[in-house]
């Protein structure tokens, strides 16, 4: 067995990461066994859990979409708020029942970053005796092996580095999309902004080499995707562990080359955001643009205790640097309020700011302490009914400029990449502009897959409506 430990998992151990090619097993033991993987979080575990069903595919497993019909069910965890704990708790009670009732044999396993937390494997020990198998993010490669040990030998397998892994290359992996694919550049963060997790549970900053990024996106878009997106906690501090002297802006420009259809990245640190990669996103065509940037306070006195590193004004100065160079661009951002020491002066200067930049989008939070990070650790917590009534005025600010957004898109006509048909109208089909906003297009399904043009006819807070127009 090999736990987490909050305290290791703080150290940085990065001098001589490798990089190694996937090992992969031979032992067909999924053979006529069905899977079925639910995620929880952010886009690098979505692209974690494409890895996750490619591993087990490579096996022999089929995939199942309900969990009675399963043989495995792996939960890829989050564990950015206590939120999320609560609803992996929730589904392991609707697995044990299936465990106690209809399928005894159901082996349940945990993977992500719940994973990598101290609390959340002693509790698993302590009290959830029925999970089979843990393995952690840093150690993601070596699933087969952790499973086959279990069903070997009937015992409770808990398999979590606290220090990073190598980047281990060409991982199986079943894309959930075939036009729109994930791409990994660089794992985990050195930011250790005070309220986040992360940097525990993804450990250190590692960038993938630019060859194998490349290499990747060329494989991509011979197969015919239409659109990547790079993906990093933060995309920013790309190259820097690894090279004197080429960074996301000369990756991006790289990628261009490739001539792809379409470039996203998320997500974007302000503090390493350079004048360069704005310019670089500014002449690309086929860099969309849409930049998530976190702001999470407007406060200086709060983004200093978040060590944010940045202030309100450097944060003003570059989001209408990207207003000014980005033509039609849409920024979002991610905003947290009731920070221990958040004042109702420091919350107005968070509605001062979103006034300000009338973002296009904002997912915003309350905020939720994590273990052994040292917000958690902070005195002058912040009412439960205050956090509450703060996140409602703020919602209602964000909602109206999202709205005042998408309103002004009424009637143009924009380039959108239909990528399925649309859940609310079986008859529609659903796409995504260039700056990311989502359109239920009238068209017909065999627009699937393609880059089309559309006259957007209504807009409301979180979508717009539209038609396909051919030119
Ligand atoms: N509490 C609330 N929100 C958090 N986030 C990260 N950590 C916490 C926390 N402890 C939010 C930040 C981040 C987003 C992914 O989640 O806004 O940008
Ligand atoms: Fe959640 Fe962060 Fe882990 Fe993603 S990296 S799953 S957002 S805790």
């Amino acid at each position: 067995m090999k736990k987490p430990n909050m305290i290791e998992a703080k150290k940085r151990h990065t001098n001589n990461t490798k990089v190694l090619e996937y090992e992969s097993v031979q032992n067909k033991f999924g053979k006529n066994k069905k899977y079925f993987v639910r995620t929880y979080g952010c886009q690098m575990n979505e692209h974690d859990s494409e890895k996750i069903c490619g591993m087990l595919e490579s096996v022999g497993y089929k995939r199942t979409d309900t969990v009675e019909s399963a043989d495995i069910v792996i939960l890829n965890t989050c564990a950015i708020r206590e939120n999320a704990h609560d609803k992996v708790f929730g589904f392991l009670g609707v697995l044990k029942h299936i465990k106690d009732t209809t399928n005894k044999d159901l082996l349940v396993g945990i993977c992500g970053c719940m994973a990598q937390e101290e609390v959340v494997v002693n509790e698993i020990l302590k009290k959830y005796s029925y999970v089979d198998f843990v393995c952690g993010t840093h150690n993601l490669d070596n699933l087969l092996n952790i499973i086959l040990k279990e069903i070997e030998t009937h015992k409770q397998q808990i398999e979590v580095l606290s220090y990073e892994g190598d980047i281990i290359e060409n991982i199986p992996v079943i894309r959930e999309s075939k036009y729109s694919a994930w791409v990994d550049i660089i794992y985990g963060c050195d930011k250790f902004c005070t309220y986040c997790i992360v940097p525990y549970t993804r450990g250190s900053q590692r960038s993938r080499t630019k060859e194998s990024i490349i290499e990747e996106v060329k494989k991509l878009k011979s197969s015919g995707y239409k659109e990547v997106t790079l993906l990093g906690q933060n995309v920013n501090a790309y190259g820097k562990d690894i090279y004197d002297d080429y960074n996301l802006a000369n990756l991006l420009s790289d990628v261009s080359d490739i001539g792809i259809e379409r470039i996203r990245f998320v997500t974007s640190h302000p503090w390493d955001f350079t004048d360069e990669m704005v310019d670089v996103i500014a002449s690309h065509d086929n860099i969309m643009p849409y930049i998530h940037l976190p702001l999470q306070s407007g406060s200086n006195k709060i983004l200093k205790l978040m060590n944010r590193r940045y202030t309100k004004e450097e944060y003003l100065k570059l989001y209408n640097s990207i207003r000014t160079k980005v033509k039609n661009a849409s920024i979002t951002t991610d905003i947290i309020v009731g920070f221990p020491g958040e004042s109702e002066e420091d919350f107005n200067d968070t509605l001062d700011l979103v006034n300000e930049c009338k973002f296009d989008g904002a997912f915003t939070f309350a905020f939720s302490p994590r273990e052994n990070t040292p917000a958690a650790l902070m005195k002058e917590t912040v009412s439960e009914e205050v956090k509450m009534d703060r996140l409602h005025r703020l919602n209602e600010v964000v909602n109206k400029y999202s709205n005042e957004a998408n309103r002004k898109m009424k009637d143009t006509i924009v380039k959108c990449l239909v990528v399925s048909l649309s859940d609310k109208d079986k008859n529609k089909v659903c796409g995504y502009t260039e700056n990311m906003k989502l359109v239920n297009i009238k068209g017909d399904k065999s627009l699937i897959g393609q880059i089309v043009d559309v006259k957007i006819t209504d807009t409301k807070s979180f979508s717009l409506d539209g038609e396909y127009i051919k030119m």
